[in-house]
Parts: structure tokens; sequence; C-alpha cells
């Protein structure tokens, strides 16, 4: 057995009082339960958001048959962007596990997609808002209703920056489908604990 590797099956569930603290944190193998939690809610929102995604001219977008959609897309994107602030201020917090042994060029592209998809979590959701209130849109919260517009009105700025938040939420799919496939790529090929470092077991 590598040094890397955990002494016990992966997999295994924790049963004593110790073990199921360090599962709220994250261990030298795997990721915690708060940071699990993060990670695949947001995960799920992006994919939902991306799919009640309204694009077009800005008349359709804006139109009423479109509202509720719309509702949603807003109401999610900025739920991802709340996570994933409480998730980089976790993360100051919490421990990362080890990598298992892989070379140099694999670790530092596999941190420089995470970073990426952290700038891209951010920028995408910060472009839309910032986008519609120079448009003189207001952002329409299921629950919440009406937020802003916060800024003086730029119209054609605005349409610029929301063209580029359309463009940041597509690249989001692309960045966290590659990022997906490498994580079953660690463990159906190489077989390393990658994947399992950020599903639910005994740290
Ligand atoms: C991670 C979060 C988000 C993702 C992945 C995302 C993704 C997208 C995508 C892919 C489109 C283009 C849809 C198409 O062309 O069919 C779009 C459009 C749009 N999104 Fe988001 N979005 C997010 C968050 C937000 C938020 C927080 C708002 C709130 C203002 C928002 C407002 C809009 C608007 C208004 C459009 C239409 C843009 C236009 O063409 O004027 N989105 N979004
Ligand atoms: C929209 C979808 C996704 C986003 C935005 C996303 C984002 C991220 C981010 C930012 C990290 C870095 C965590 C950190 O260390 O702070 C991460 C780690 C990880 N993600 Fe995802 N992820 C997505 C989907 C997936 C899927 C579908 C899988 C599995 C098939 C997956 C597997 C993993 C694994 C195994 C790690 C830990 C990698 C390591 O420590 O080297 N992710 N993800």
């Amino acid at each position: 057995m590598s040094a890397w590797q955990p002494s016990y099956p992966i997999g295994e569930r924790a049963t004593s009082y110790p073990a199921l603290i360090m599962q709220t944190l994250s261990s030298r193998f795997r990721y915690g339960a708060v940071s699990q939690v993060f990670h695949w809610l947001t995960a799920i929102l992006v994919v939902v958001v991306f799919y009640m995604g309204s694009g077009g001219p800005e008349e359709r977008v804006y139109s009423s048959a479109n509202d509720f959609s719309l509702q949603i897309h807003e109401t999610l994107g900025i739920s991802v962007l709340a996570i994933v602030l409480l998730r980089i201020l976790w993360r100051l917090k919490d421990r990362i596990p080890e990598d298992p042994p892989m070379p140099p060029w694999m670790m530092y592209s596999s941190k420089l997609v995470h970073l990426v998809l952290y700038g891209l979590l951010v920028a995408t959701p910060v472009t839309a808002i910032v986008g519609a209130w120079l448009e003189g849109h207001p952002l329409t919260l299921l629950a919440f209703g009406n937020l802003g517009p916060m800024l003086s009105k730029a119209h054609d700025v605005g349409v610029s920056i929301a063209r580029i938040h359309t463009i940041l939420g597509d690249a989001i799919l692309w960045v966290a489908g590659l990022h997906a496939a490498a994580a079953l790529f660690h463990h159906f090929i190489l077989r390393d604990g990658v994947l399992v470092s950020m599903l639910p077991g005994r740290q």
C-alpha cells in the first residue's frame, strides 16, 4: 500500500464519535461533509440554471411569457453566487485533501481547472447582475420580488456585459464537463482516490 492510501476500505462508514466529527471537516483523503454539500449543490444548481437560461433578443428575454423561467434562472443563479462565496470562505478554513501520487502536469492542471471554475462561478452571476442593471432591468427573484436596478442606466454597455454573461454561462458547462470527465478518468482508469474524495464515506 502506498503512503498516500488510507488504511481502511474506501467507502466504509464512520462509526466512532471522533470519526464523525472528522467528517464535517476534510481529512487527508476526503473532502468533509460541508465541502461536499457545497460542491454537489453547486453542480446541480449550475446545470438547472443553465437549462433555464433564456437567450435571444432582449424583448424576448424580458417578455411576460418568459417571466417564470427568468425568475427561476435569476433566483437559482444568485443562489449559486451565494453558495460559492460561502464555499470560498469555508475553503479558507478547511484543509484540502492530499493529491494521490500523479505527474506534476496533472496536478497543476487540475488546480488550474478548479481555479477557473471558481472564477466562472463568481463572474457568471456577477456579469448577469451588472448587465441586467445597466440595461435598466431589475432582478426578478422568486419569493423576494424585484431587486434594483442599483446602477445608473447605460444600455449598450449592459447589452455587451449580458452577452459576456451568456458566453461565461456556456463556458462553465464546458469546463465542468472536462472536470467531471477527468474525475471519472481518475476513478476508472487511474483507479486512484480522487473521485472518492468528493463522495460520502469514512474519512
Ligand atoms: C451560475 C449561474 C448562471 C449560469 C450558469 C447562467 C447561464 C446562462 C446562459 C447559458 C445564458 C444564455 C442562454 C441562451 O443563450 O439560451 C444566460 C442568459 C441570461 N442569464 Fe444567466 N446564468 C447564471 C446566472 C444568472 C443570474 C444570477 C442572473 C440574474 C441577473 C442571470 C440572468 C440572465 C439573463 C437576463 C440572461 C439573458 C441574457 C441576454 O441575452 O440578455 N443569469 N445565462
Ligand atoms: C457544474 C458542475 C461542477 C462544478 C462547478 C464543480 C466545481 C468543482 C470545484 C471548484 C472543485 C474544487 C474544490 C476545491 O478543492 O475547493 C471541484 C472538485 C472536485 N469535483 Fe467538481 N464540479 C462540478 C461537477 C463535478 C462532477 C460531475 C464530478 C464527478 C464526476 C466532480 C468531481 C469532483 C472531484 C472528484 C473533485 C475533487 C478533485 C480534487 O481534489 O482533485 N465535479 N469541483
